[in-house]
């Protein structure tokens, strides 16, 4: 039940049949015991962690797999994590936290169901998915020892910001009435303002009171939908590809997929599927090409908004460009509710589906980026200097810098392609301000790679990214790093970029085919949700269809011994997505999104099982029973 299953890229730019050979030439040499493994060929050095010998580590196959020392809790089993509510592992327990409906703060609106617009604004959106929790009490900003910006505080009382990506009018709207048959189209601008208003983010203060989490009452605590006032930096901003002729001010965040967070402690905020909120009133409407490269359509993903709201209409010709103010990373600060939502338009506009920021060479802040759609590109974007110098001359490092997006060699190398007026093989885009709206085609333009999906990307501590493919059931010609054709269920790449971060080229390879997994108790597909712990940990998420009946779920493999241990899964018909913890790592959130798809005959997760009453998008806050690290 994904929004992802379009494909927009109809350009030429597909691999060569020269790559694909490469490839198979390169395994046939690893499979010979030439080189070690791929990790090996590719330059990784291996995590910085307590290491062993090197006796039988495989990273071919799945079976003779070394025990992980970093793992040693009691996985759920295959045969166990498939019903109407979540299973976890007997070492660890779970509460839920922020059902979607539910006030930002205690004394807000109680959850009734359907949500009127009015109450939605002031309750926790649907369709949780990527959040980060700030810690209370101490910020990162020009705190040297702390480049994640959230490194220390409080473990106990925080703010999470959190993404609400979508929910269709199917789970929201359903008022009891005839809605257009089985479209659930809206039937008043009442409508179409509840389903805005359970978009976007939330921003709630939480607190361990007793034992248990719980939001507080708090000056801080906010909701960013769809018609918040917005702002815009960077290239684009100012440009005429941002104004309307009817002068609207720019509004809204929408299909808030995953996150990143800054080292100056702000959040980030990521528009994936932004196109399919917008429709065509008028049925003589086409889309321009710039429209169908980012898939615009006249009904969209059958939301309707466009039937009240002209600001979604594609054929009001008084609403030309409000499509381009969608599809951009946005800079949220959670600390105070009265900034204003900035999109940040330097790191390009596509269907972003996260942001993971690392510090690089000279201080300069580096963000990998996925756009997920089948044959879409994995980019980067490098701040022009030094983000603490820039954060004191009044700038953002995220307003100048430069964009790149990859092209993965067969040979375990690739290059980030700049995507600037600089690159000649760009000149005729005329302006960076078009080159970044239309990243996209800027990006075929110069030969980027096409991906299965990129989903999240995660920064690990050894300096590897690694970024989830979740599947590509179109793919026809393999290459090296899509190396199946169709790829039904996923994989994982990594690679290394060179001078720390900043540089134009990297060394990759294949971390795992999630295909690889089907045989054993460890099994997973569609990967998505992704994190790196400190230790040499990968969290892995799903989101898709799972062996032998199996619920999305969380996954954890050893980066090192590639042993996969399964945590925790969800209920019928939910993905598993959001991985954020506390600075002690002894609290993980994570959440269950659209449960059931909505359907009380499913589950009623996390209300008791009873066959009647809707599902609810909500968080999980999880810890080890003996207090230890998360993962343990
Ligand atoms: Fe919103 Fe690509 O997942
Ligand atoms: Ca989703
Ligand atoms: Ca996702
Ligand atoms: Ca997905």
């Amino acid at each position: 039940m994904s929004h992802d299953e379009e494909i927009s890229n109809r350009s030429e730019n597909r691999p060569f049949e020269d790559i694909l050979r490469q490839y198979v030439e390169r395994r046939t040499v690893l499979k010979g015991g030439l080189a070690t493994a791929v990790a090996s060929m590719s330059g990784f050095s291996g995590l910085a962690f307590a290491d062993d010998d090197d006796d039988d580590d495989d990273d071919e196959g799945v079976g003779r797999r070394r025990r992980s020392r970093l793992m040693n809790f009691e996985p759920v089993k295959v045969a166990d994590g498939n019903g109407a509510v979540p299973v976890i592992s007997e070492d660890y327990e779970y509460q839920v936290l922020i059902p979607w409906g539910d006030p930002i703060v205690p004394s807000g609106p109680a959850y009734s169901y359907p949500p009127s617009a009015e109450d939605q604004k002031y309750q926790i959106g649907i369709g949780h998915d990527g959040m980060t929790y700030f810690p209370m009490s101490r910020r990162g900003d020009d705190d040297d020892d702390d480049e994640d910006g959230r490194r220390r505080g409080s473990n106990r009382h925080g703010m999470l910001a959190i993404n609400h990506e979508f929910g269709r009018n199917s789970t929201i709207l359903d008022r009891g009435v005839a809605r257009n048959g089985a479209d659930n189209q809206p039937l008043s601008l009442e409508d179409v303002r509840a389903s805005q208003h359970a978009h976007g983010v939330s921003v709630v203060e939480i607190k361990k009171i007793r034992g248990k989490w719980q939001t507080v009452e708090s000056q801080r605590a906010r909701r960013i939908h769809v018609n918040t006032p917005v702002t815009f930096s960077g290239p684009v901003a100012g440009n005429p590809l941002l104004q309307t002729p009817a002068g609207n001010a720019p509004l809204g965040t929408v299909n808030n997929c995953s996150n990143g967070h800054t080292p100056w402690g702000t959040y980030l905020t990521c528009e994936e599927n932004f196109n399919g909120y917008f429709g065509a009133n008028d049925p003589s409407w086409a889309p321009t090409p710039e429209q169908d490269r980012y898939g615009f359509s006249a009904g969209g993903f059958g939301y309707g908004w466009q039937t009240f709201d002209d600001r979604f209409d594609l054929s009001n010709a008084s609403y030309m460009n409000e499509e381009n103010r969608f599809g951009w990373v946005v800079e949220i600060d959670p600390m105070n509710p009265d900034q204003t939502p900035v999109k940040r338009t330097a790191m390009g506009r596509f269907k972003h589906e996260g942001v993971a920021l690392a510090v690089g060479r000279g201080k300069r802040v580096v963000a990998y980026m996925g756009d997920d759609q089948r044959f879409d590109y994995i980019y980067k974007f490098v701040s022009a200097g030094n983000w603490k110098r820039m954060r004191r001359q009044g700038k953002s490092p995220l307003d100048e810098g430069t964009l790149y997006v990859a092209r993965f060699d067969a040979d375990g190398t690739g290059e980030w392609l700049e995507l600037s007026m600089n690159n000649p093989a760009l000149a005729f885009f005329g302006s960076d301000a078009n080159i970044l709206t239309y990243a996209r085609l800027a990006a075929d333009t110069v030969g980027a790679t096409p991906m299965d999906r990129p989903e999240w990307t995660t920064v690990a501590p050894d300096g590897s990214v690694y970024c989830t493919l979740t599947n590509n059931s179109l793919r026809t010609v393999a290459d090296a790093a899509n190396p199946l054709a169709p790829n039904a269920d996923g994989h994982i790449v990594r690679w290394k970029d060179s001078k720390r971060f900043t540089g134009t080229t990297f060394e990759w390879d294949i971390f795992i085919l999630a295909k690889d997994t089907h045989s054993t108790e460890e099994s997973f597909s569609d990967p998505d949700g992704l994190y790196a712990d400190p230790d040499g940990r990968l969290f892995i998420q799903t989101d898709g269809g799972q062996k032998d009946g199996l619920n999305n779920q969380l996954v954890i493999a050893d980066t090192k011994t590639k042993e996969i241990r399964r945590l925790f899964t969800g209920v019928t018909g939910d993905e598993i997505t959001g991985v954020t913890m506390t600075p002690d790592r002894r609290t993980l959130f994570i959440n269950t999104q659209h449960p059931g798809n909505g359907d009380p005959a499913l589950t009623n997760f996390p209300a008791p099982t009873d066959g009647a009453t809707r599902p609810r998008d909500c968080t999980f806050v999880i810890r080890r029973k003996n207090g230890g690290i998360i993962g343990s």
